[in-house]
Protein backbone atom coordinates (compact mmCIF):
# COMPACT_ATOMS: atom_id res chain seq x y z
CA UNK A 1 0.00 0.00 0.00
CA UNK A 2 1.66 3.16 -0.86
CA UNK A 3 0.08 6.67 0.27
CA UNK A 4 -0.07 9.82 -1.87
CA UNK A 5 -0.35 13.55 -0.01
CA UNK A 6 -2.09 16.05 -2.62
CA UNK A 7 -1.00 19.25 -0.48
CA UNK A 8 -1.06 23.16 -1.52
CA UNK A 9 0.27 26.57 -0.21
CA UNK A 10 -2.47 28.55 -1.67
CA UNK A 11 -6.05 27.95 -1.08
CA UNK A 12 -8.31 26.99 -4.22
CA UNK A 13 -5.51 25.31 -6.58
CA UNK A 14 -7.65 21.98 -6.84
CA UNK A 15 -6.62 19.67 -4.57
CA UNK A 16 -9.90 18.28 -3.46
CA UNK A 17 -10.79 17.96 -7.53
CA UNK A 18 -7.78 15.91 -7.98
CA UNK A 19 -7.85 13.95 -5.34
CA UNK A 20 -11.64 12.60 -5.84
CA UNK A 21 -10.68 12.31 -9.90
CA UNK A 22 -7.36 10.41 -9.70
CA UNK A 23 -9.05 8.48 -6.90
CA UNK A 24 -12.08 7.21 -9.51
CA UNK A 25 -9.49 7.37 -12.09
CA UNK A 26 -7.32 4.67 -10.34
CA UNK A 27 -9.74 2.57 -8.84
CA UNK A 28 -11.44 2.66 -13.30
CA UNK A 29 -7.65 1.37 -13.78
CA UNK A 30 -8.25 -1.81 -11.38
CA UNK A 31 -6.95 -0.22 -8.05
CA UNK A 32 -7.71 -0.78 -5.28
CA UNK A 33 -8.79 2.71 -3.46
CA UNK A 34 -9.17 4.87 -0.26
CA UNK A 35 -9.66 8.04 -0.36
CA UNK A 36 -9.31 10.13 3.17
CA UNK A 37 -9.96 13.99 3.40
CA UNK A 38 -7.96 15.32 6.09
CA UNK A 39 -9.08 19.02 5.50
CA UNK A 40 -11.98 20.76 7.95
CA UNK A 41 -13.34 22.57 4.87
CA UNK A 42 -15.03 18.11 4.43
CA UNK A 43 -15.25 18.76 0.61
CA UNK A 44 -13.82 15.38 -0.35
CA UNK A 45 -17.19 13.29 0.63
CA UNK A 46 -19.38 16.12 -1.88
CA UNK A 47 -16.86 15.04 -4.73
CA UNK A 48 -17.11 11.56 -4.58
CA UNK A 49 -20.69 11.38 -4.63
CA UNK A 50 -22.36 12.70 -0.93
CA UNK A 51 -25.09 14.98 -1.72
CA UNK A 52 -24.34 17.04 1.88
CA UNK A 53 -21.18 17.69 3.54
CA UNK A 54 -20.74 14.61 5.79
CA UNK A 55 -21.79 15.05 9.58
CA UNK A 56 -19.17 12.71 10.81
CA UNK A 57 -15.51 11.50 9.75
CA UNK A 58 -11.73 11.25 11.25
CA UNK A 59 -12.62 14.49 12.85
CA UNK A 60 -14.74 12.81 15.60
CA UNK A 61 -12.13 10.44 15.79
CA UNK A 62 -9.72 12.85 16.89
CA UNK A 63 -12.26 14.24 19.43
CA UNK A 64 -13.21 11.08 20.89
CA UNK A 65 -11.01 8.49 22.10
CA UNK A 66 -13.94 6.16 21.77
CA UNK A 67 -14.63 6.85 18.53
CA UNK A 68 -12.92 4.79 15.49
CA UNK A 69 -12.29 6.69 12.45
CA UNK A 70 -12.94 3.49 10.30
CA UNK A 71 -17.00 3.35 11.11
CA UNK A 72 -17.38 6.49 8.76
CA UNK A 73 -16.00 4.87 5.55
CA UNK A 74 -18.16 5.47 2.55
CA UNK A 75 -17.69 3.72 -0.90
CA UNK A 76 -19.32 5.54 -3.80
CA UNK A 77 -20.53 3.52 -6.91
CA UNK A 78 -16.60 3.94 -8.60
CA UNK A 79 -15.71 1.27 -5.47
CA UNK A 80 -13.68 3.70 -4.39
CA UNK A 81 -13.64 3.71 -0.39
CA UNK A 82 -13.62 7.30 1.13
CA UNK A 83 -13.84 8.52 4.51
CA UNK A 84 -14.58 12.20 5.54
CA UNK A 85 -13.11 14.80 7.55
CA UNK A 86 -16.61 15.36 9.31
CA UNK A 87 -18.07 18.50 10.12
CA UNK A 88 -16.29 20.67 12.85
CA UNK A 89 -17.40 23.65 14.78
CA UNK A 90 -14.53 26.31 14.88
CA UNK A 91 -13.43 24.89 19.33
CA UNK A 92 -13.65 21.62 17.18
CA UNK A 93 -11.47 22.50 14.70
CA UNK A 94 -8.89 23.88 17.11
CA UNK A 95 -9.24 21.03 19.24
CA UNK A 96 -8.48 18.70 16.52
CA UNK A 97 -5.29 20.83 15.60
CA UNK A 98 -4.12 20.92 19.19
CA UNK A 99 -4.67 16.70 19.14
CA UNK A 100 -2.40 16.28 15.74
CA UNK A 101 0.51 18.79 17.34
CA UNK A 102 0.20 16.52 20.46
CA UNK A 103 0.36 13.54 18.27
CA UNK A 104 2.59 14.01 15.40
CA UNK A 105 1.77 10.24 14.49
CA UNK A 106 -1.93 10.27 14.72
CA UNK A 107 -2.63 10.24 10.98
CA UNK A 108 0.57 7.46 10.22
CA UNK A 109 -1.37 5.76 12.91
CA UNK A 110 -4.48 5.74 11.23
CA UNK A 111 -2.92 4.50 7.71
CA UNK A 112 -1.49 1.85 9.71
CA UNK A 113 -4.69 0.38 10.68
CA UNK A 114 -6.15 -0.14 7.08
CA UNK A 115 -5.99 -3.25 5.60
CA UNK A 116 -5.55 -2.47 1.83
CA UNK A 117 -3.60 -5.05 -0.44
CA UNK A 118 0.15 -4.17 -1.11
CA UNK A 119 -1.53 -2.59 -4.78
CA UNK A 120 -3.54 -0.29 -3.08
CA UNK A 121 -3.31 3.18 -3.08
CA UNK A 122 -4.39 5.78 -0.35
CA UNK A 123 -4.91 9.64 -1.62
CA UNK A 124 -4.93 12.16 1.00
CA UNK A 125 -6.74 15.29 0.39
CA UNK A 126 -5.23 17.85 3.01
CA UNK A 127 -5.80 21.20 4.37
CA UNK A 128 -3.63 24.19 3.04
CA UNK A 129 -0.10 23.38 4.10
CA UNK A 130 1.48 24.83 6.40
CA UNK A 131 -1.30 22.93 8.55
CA UNK A 132 -0.71 20.40 10.94
CA UNK A 133 -3.38 17.86 8.57
CA UNK A 134 -0.89 19.42 5.52
CA UNK A 135 2.53 18.18 7.60
CA UNK A 136 1.41 14.92 9.15
CA UNK A 137 0.71 14.37 5.13
CA UNK A 138 3.84 14.96 4.01
CA UNK A 139 5.39 13.24 6.93
CA UNK A 140 3.28 9.77 6.09
CA UNK A 141 3.59 9.60 2.55
CA UNK A 142 5.37 7.66 -0.35
CA UNK A 143 4.45 10.30 -2.88
CA UNK A 144 3.98 13.95 -2.48
CA UNK A 145 1.36 16.42 -5.24
CA UNK A 146 2.17 19.66 -5.09
CA UNK A 147 -0.93 21.42 -6.71
CA UNK A 148 -0.07 25.14 -7.90
CA UNK A 149 -2.15 27.33 -10.45
CA UNK A 150 0.37 29.19 -12.47
CA UNK A 151 -0.38 31.96 -10.55
CA UNK A 152 2.67 34.83 -9.15
CA UNK A 153 0.56 34.84 -5.46
CA UNK A 154 0.99 31.08 -5.40
CA UNK A 155 4.01 30.35 -6.89
CA UNK A 156 5.87 32.41 -4.72
CA UNK A 157 4.44 30.97 -1.61
CA UNK A 158 5.46 27.65 -2.82
CA UNK A 159 8.61 28.66 -3.44
CA UNK A 160 9.03 29.92 0.11
CA UNK A 161 7.51 26.52 1.62
CA UNK A 162 9.84 23.96 -1.17
CA UNK A 163 12.31 23.19 1.74
CA UNK A 164 9.93 22.20 4.43
CA UNK A 165 8.15 20.55 1.85
CA UNK A 166 11.38 18.55 0.90
CA UNK A 167 11.86 18.39 4.64
CA UNK A 168 9.02 15.47 4.66
CA UNK A 169 11.90 12.95 2.64
CA UNK A 170 8.74 11.74 0.24
CA UNK A 171 9.08 12.31 -3.40
CA UNK A 172 7.57 15.41 -4.20
CA UNK A 173 5.93 16.25 -7.48
CA UNK A 174 4.51 19.45 -8.35
CA UNK A 175 1.32 19.37 -10.61
CA UNK A 176 0.34 22.53 -12.46
CA UNK A 177 -3.66 22.81 -12.47
CA UNK A 178 -5.29 25.65 -14.37
CA UNK A 179 -2.89 26.36 -16.99
CA UNK A 180 -3.52 28.90 -19.28
CA UNK A 181 -1.03 28.68 -22.08
CA UNK A 182 -2.69 32.08 -23.41
CA UNK A 183 -1.81 34.37 -20.06
CA UNK A 184 1.88 35.64 -20.49
CA UNK A 185 1.62 36.36 -16.69
CA UNK A 186 1.31 32.28 -16.03
CA UNK A 187 4.18 32.04 -18.47
CA UNK A 188 6.33 34.40 -15.82
CA UNK A 189 4.89 32.68 -12.45
CA UNK A 190 6.18 29.21 -14.09
CA UNK A 191 9.51 30.65 -15.36
CA UNK A 192 9.80 32.08 -11.32
CA UNK A 193 9.07 28.67 -10.30
CA UNK A 194 11.04 26.59 -12.68
CA UNK A 195 14.33 29.00 -11.34
CA UNK A 196 13.36 27.77 -7.80
CA UNK A 197 12.17 24.03 -8.79
CA UNK A 198 15.35 23.17 -11.27
CA UNK A 199 14.66 20.45 -12.87
CA UNK A 200 11.15 19.95 -10.46
CA UNK A 201 9.52 21.84 -13.19
CA UNK A 202 10.36 20.14 -16.12
CA UNK A 203 9.27 16.61 -14.45
CA UNK A 204 5.78 18.72 -13.34
CA UNK A 205 2.06 17.50 -14.87
CA UNK A 206 0.18 20.16 -16.16
CA UNK A 207 -3.80 20.04 -15.86
CA UNK A 208 -5.29 22.58 -17.99
CA UNK A 209 -7.92 24.98 -17.04
CA UNK A 210 -11.20 24.06 -18.07
CA UNK A 211 -14.17 26.17 -17.47
CA UNK A 212 -16.34 22.66 -17.62
CA UNK A 213 -14.43 21.15 -15.09
CA UNK A 214 -16.90 23.07 -11.96
CA UNK A 215 -19.91 22.39 -14.03
CA UNK A 216 -19.06 18.61 -14.06
CA UNK A 217 -18.92 18.62 -10.26
CA UNK A 218 -22.03 20.77 -9.58
CA UNK A 219 -23.85 18.01 -12.14
CA UNK A 220 -22.63 15.22 -10.29
CA UNK A 221 -20.22 13.80 -13.04
CA UNK A 222 -16.68 13.89 -14.05
CA UNK A 223 -15.16 16.24 -17.05
CA UNK A 224 -13.32 12.79 -18.47
CA UNK A 225 -17.21 11.13 -19.12
CA UNK A 226 -19.24 14.19 -20.16
CA UNK A 227 -16.30 15.65 -21.97
CA UNK A 228 -13.37 12.79 -22.54
CA UNK A 229 -11.71 14.56 -25.73
CA UNK A 230 -11.27 18.04 -24.02
CA UNK A 231 -7.22 18.93 -23.07
CA UNK A 232 -8.12 18.56 -19.68
CA UNK A 233 -9.65 15.32 -19.27
CA UNK A 234 -6.34 14.06 -21.57
CA UNK A 235 -4.14 15.46 -18.82
CA UNK A 236 -6.44 14.14 -15.83
CA UNK A 237 -6.15 10.76 -17.68
CA UNK A 238 -2.01 11.25 -18.15
CA UNK A 239 -1.99 12.06 -14.82
CA UNK A 240 -3.68 8.99 -13.86
CA UNK A 241 -1.51 7.04 -16.21
CA UNK A 242 1.84 8.37 -14.33
CA UNK A 243 0.47 7.68 -11.17
CA UNK A 244 -0.72 4.19 -12.22
CA UNK A 245 3.11 3.17 -13.66
CA UNK A 246 4.48 4.86 -10.66
CA UNK A 247 2.68 3.15 -7.69
CA UNK A 248 3.63 -0.55 -9.83
CA UNK A 249 6.95 0.59 -10.44
CA UNK A 250 6.97 1.18 -6.08
CA UNK A 251 5.94 -1.89 -5.89
CA UNK A 252 8.54 -3.91 -7.51
CA UNK A 253 11.20 -1.12 -5.72
CA UNK A 254 10.17 -3.18 -2.05
CA UNK A 255 12.29 -5.94 -2.26
CA UNK A 256 15.18 -3.68 -3.74
CA UNK A 257 15.21 -1.51 -1.00
CA UNK A 258 14.52 -4.31 1.57
CA UNK A 259 17.83 -5.91 0.15
CA UNK A 260 19.63 -2.58 0.56
CA UNK A 261 18.42 -2.04 4.21
CA UNK A 262 19.73 -6.30 4.73
CA UNK A 263 22.58 -5.03 2.59
CA UNK A 264 23.39 -2.49 5.17
CA UNK A 265 23.49 -4.13 8.52
CA UNK A 266 26.45 -5.32 9.83
N1 LIG B 1 -8.26 22.63 -14.08
C1 LIG B 1 -9.28 23.34 -13.64
N2 LIG B 1 -10.00 24.13 -14.49
C2 LIG B 1 -11.04 24.87 -14.05
N3 LIG B 1 -11.46 24.89 -12.78
C3 LIG B 1 -10.79 24.13 -11.89
C4 LIG B 1 -9.69 23.33 -12.26
N4 LIG B 1 -9.24 22.68 -11.15
C5 LIG B 1 -10.05 23.06 -10.13
N5 LIG B 1 -10.96 23.93 -10.57
C6 LIG B 1 -12.00 24.61 -9.78
O1 LIG B 1 -11.33 25.42 -8.80
C7 LIG B 1 -12.11 25.50 -7.63
C8 LIG B 1 -11.26 25.11 -6.45
O2 LIG B 1 -10.99 23.73 -6.57
P1 LIG B 1 -10.85 22.81 -5.27
O3 LIG B 1 -11.96 23.03 -4.33
O4 LIG B 1 -10.58 21.43 -5.75
O5 LIG B 1 -9.50 23.44 -4.67
P2 LIG B 1 -8.85 23.19 -3.23
O6 LIG B 1 -7.39 23.39 -3.40
O7 LIG B 1 -9.29 21.89 -2.70
O8 LIG B 1 -9.50 24.39 -2.40
P3 LIG B 1 -9.53 24.62 -0.81
O9 LIG B 1 -8.25 25.37 -0.48
O10 LIG B 1 -10.75 25.45 -0.61
O11 LIG B 1 -9.59 23.26 -0.15
C9 LIG B 1 -13.32 24.59 -7.85
O12 LIG B 1 -14.41 25.38 -8.27
C10 LIG B 1 -12.87 23.67 -8.97
O13 LIG B 1 -13.95 23.18 -9.75
MG1 LIG C 1 -10.15 21.38 -0.87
Amino acid sequence: MKTIAVVSTAGGTGRTTLSAALAVLLARRGRPVVALDFDPQNMLGAHLGLDCLAPTGLAQAMLDENEAWHTHTWRNSEGVLFVPYGAVSLEQSARCDARLAAEPQWLANALAQLDLPRDGVVLVDTARYPSQQGEQAVQSADLVLCVTPPEPAACATLVARLDALRRGGANLRIIVNRLNPARDMQRDALAMLGAALGDGLRLAQRVHLDAALPESFARGTWLFDDAPHSQASHDLQGLANWLHAWLAAALTDVPAANARRAGERP
